[in-house]
C-alpha cells in the first residue's frame, strides 16, 4: 500500500469512530435517557445546616418503597456517615456542600456525584442486592480528603 492510501484508511477510521461516538452519544442521552445528575437548586453555603431539608440530615420514607436520603458534605465528612435504605427502594440522594467541592461515590454502584458550594445536587438510584458500599469522596478537597468517606447498607 502506498502512503496516501494508508492516509486514507486512517483518516475514514477516524470519521467512523466519531460518527460511532456521537451516535453512542444520542442514543445514551435520548434513547436510554442518561444525563448528569439533575442541579435541583440553590443554597449559600453558609446557611446549609439551618435551610430545610439541610436542617435534618439522613434518611427518610417519602413514600411507598421510596426514600430520601439529605446529606451534607463538608470537610472532611459526610453527615450522615452511615446511610441504611431497603433492598429494591428507590433512593433519592439530595445533598450539598458547605464548603469546597466534594464528590460522593458509591463504591460499587452507579452512584457518582458532584457537591458544588452554592448548589443542590439530586440523584435518585435504586440498591437491588443486600450489602454494604462505602461512600467515598472522590474530589481533592483538603488535608483530611482520604479520611472522608461513609457507609451505604442495603438491607
Ligand atoms: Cu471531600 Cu475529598
Amino acid at each position: 500500500m502506498t502512503t496516501e492510501k494508508i492516509e486514507k484508511v486512517f483518516l475514514s477510521l477516524s470519521a467512523a469512530m466519531l460518527l460511532v461516538f456521537l451516535v453512542a452519544l444520542f442514543y445514551s442521552a435520548f434513547a436510554m435517557g442518561i444525563h448528569l445528575p439533575d442541579r435541583e437548586g440553590e443554597i449559600h453555603p453558609a446557611e446549609v445546616r439551618s435551610t430545610p431539608p439541610f436542617d435534618e440530615p439522613g434518611v427518610r420514607e417519602v413514600g411507598p418503597n421510596q426514600y430520601e436520603v439529605v446529606m451534607i458534605g463538608s470537610a472532611w465528612s459526610f453527615t450522615p456517615r452511615e446511610v441504611r435504605v431497603p433492598a429494591g427502594a428507590e433512593v433519592t440522594f439530595i445533598s450539598t456542600t458547605t464548603d469546597v467541592i466534594h464528590g460522593v461515590h458509591v463504591e460499587g454502584t452507579r452512584v457518582n456525584f458532584m457537591l458544588i458550594p452554592g448548589q443542590i445536587s439530586k440523584i435518585t438510584s435504586t440498591f437491588r442486592e443486600p450489602g454494604e458500599h462505602l461512600i467515598i469522596c472522590h474530589e481533592f478537597c483538603g488535608a483530611g480528603h482520604h479520611l472522608m468517606y461513609g457507609v451505604l447498607i442495603v438491607e
